[in-house]
Parts: C-alpha cells; sequence; structure tokens
C-alpha cells in the first residue's frame, strides 16, 4: 500500500496536482505509524521466547525484504549496493532495476520546484503567502521522512531488546549494523532548512 500511495503521489507530483498527492502521502504516513506501533506488540515476547523460536526463522531476515528496498529507491535513497545483498527472483531483481532507474519522489519533486521557477527552499519556506501549496508539499514529504527514520530507531531498539549484541539471521552484524541506517535520511535538504531560518 506504501507502494501503491508512494507511486501514485509521485505522479501527481509530476502532474502537476499537488493536493491529491498530499493526500496518498496522508495515507502513506498513516500505515506508516501503523508500522511502528506495531512494534509494542512484538515487544511483549520475553527474549528467552522470542529465542526459542529464533532459529527456526534463519536465514530470513528483513534483508530480504524487496518492498523495503523498493520503498527507499522511490522515495529518492538509492543505494545500489543492496542489489547485491538481496536474494531474490529474477522478477524481483527486475522490479529493484526498475525502481532505481525511474523517477524518484525526490525527482517529482525537484522537477516541480523547477516548474515553478527554482525557488530555494528557503524562499519557500518564507513565502508561504505565496507558496503555500510547496510548503505544505516539504511538509507532507518531510512527515514520511521522519516517520521512516522513526521505524528504523523503533526497530533497532527492539532488535537490542530481543537479541541484545547477536548478529542477525540475514548475515549482518545485527543491530551494530542497523545503527548504522539510523542517520539515513530521504531528502536532507528539507531537513537542512530547518537550520537557515
Ligand atoms: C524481534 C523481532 C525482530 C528482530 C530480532 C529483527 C532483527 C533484525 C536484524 C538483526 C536485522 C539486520 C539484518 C540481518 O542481519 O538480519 C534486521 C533488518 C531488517 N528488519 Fe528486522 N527484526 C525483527 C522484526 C522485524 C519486523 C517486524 C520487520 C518489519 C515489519 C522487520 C523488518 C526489517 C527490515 C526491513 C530490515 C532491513 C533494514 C535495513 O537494511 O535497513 N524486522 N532485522
Amino acid at each position: 500500500m506504501v507502494l501503491f500511495e508512494l507511486e501514485a503521489a509521485r505522479d501527481r507530483i509530476d502532474a502537476g496536482d499537488i493536493f491529491f498527492a498530499r493526500h496518498n502521502l496522508r495515507r502513506v504516513h498513516v500505515v506508516e505509524r501503523l508500522l511502528i506501533e506495531q512494534i509494542d506488540v512484538l515487544e511483549t515476547i520475553s527474549p528467552q521466547d522470542f529465542l526459542a523460536f529464533r532459529s527456526q526463522l534463519a536465514p530470513a531476515s528483513g534483508f530480504q525484504s524487496v518492498q523495503f528496498r523498493e520503498i527507499e529507491f522511490l522515495s529518492g535513497l538509492k543505494e545500489p549496493k543492496y542489489l547485491a545483498r538481496i536474494e531474490a527472483t529474477p522478477d524481483e531483481v527486475a522490479r529493484l532495476h526498475r525502481r532505481l532507474e525511474e523517477p524518484s519522489l525526490e525527482d517529482a519533486f525537484r522537477r516541480l520546484l523547477e516548474r515553478r521557477g527554482s525557488p530555494s527552499l528557503i524562499e519557500v519556506f518564507r513565502d508561504r503567502e505565496r507558496q503555500g501549496d510547496l510548503f505544505d508539499l516539504c511538509e507532507a514529504l518531510l512527515d514520511h521522512d521522519e516517520a521512516f527514520a522513526h521505524w528504523r530507531a523503533r526497530h533497532v531498539l527492539m532488535v537490542e531488546r530481543q537479541i541484545g549484541g547477536k548478529t542477525g539471521t540475514g548475515g549482518s552484524s545485527g543491530a551494530e549494523y542497523l545503527r548504522t541506517t539510523l542517520g539515513k535520511r530521504f531528502y536532507p535538504e528539507l531537513w537542512d532548512v530547518r537550520s537557515q531560518l
């Protein structure tokens, strides 16, 4: 659902329809909040009880999630190195390649700014009278970015709580690897502009 709505938001931005793009992004944000909240339920499992079935999960891992990478790529965070890491069917690999090649949400946003006379983000933020729709879109994109960062932080805490410093079933160093992903952002400029206000 997140992928579908992100794709729709990108296409709406390309069509200059900011109102509907925000409508799509609102749904993305609601789903993301559910994904964050469901972690509470998993944390009601004690670490001993989780260990009792963990070995049966291996070698399954979040690393196998093709859609997670698709969301990252479509949002604008394109890291091709993950293609080498993922165990996917030829069909899924083709999907990931397509996501790498196709315009991301960030590309669509950049093109929209160009069509609107290339204002800088600081200009958009300081001129809400005339650029209110662009400002609202910036904030909707930031909601998505922040929710994703929030999920990463929530997930790594759950991992530390359940398996401490053990390695992951997908072969990574576990929480140590996951902590290296916490600083990832889809739209760093939207975070930076805050320092300039
Ligand atoms: C107690 C439950 C969980 C544990 C202990 C856990 C552990 C881990 C670990 C150690 C990794 C690093 C990769 C590896 O070596 O396997 C990872 C990655 C990942 N997990 Fe989980 N996980 C849990 C639940 C979940 C849930 C519920 C989801 C999704 C709904 C999820 C989605 C992911 C994703 C998408 C990644 C890749 C993240 C990235 O590369 O940035 N995990 N998980």
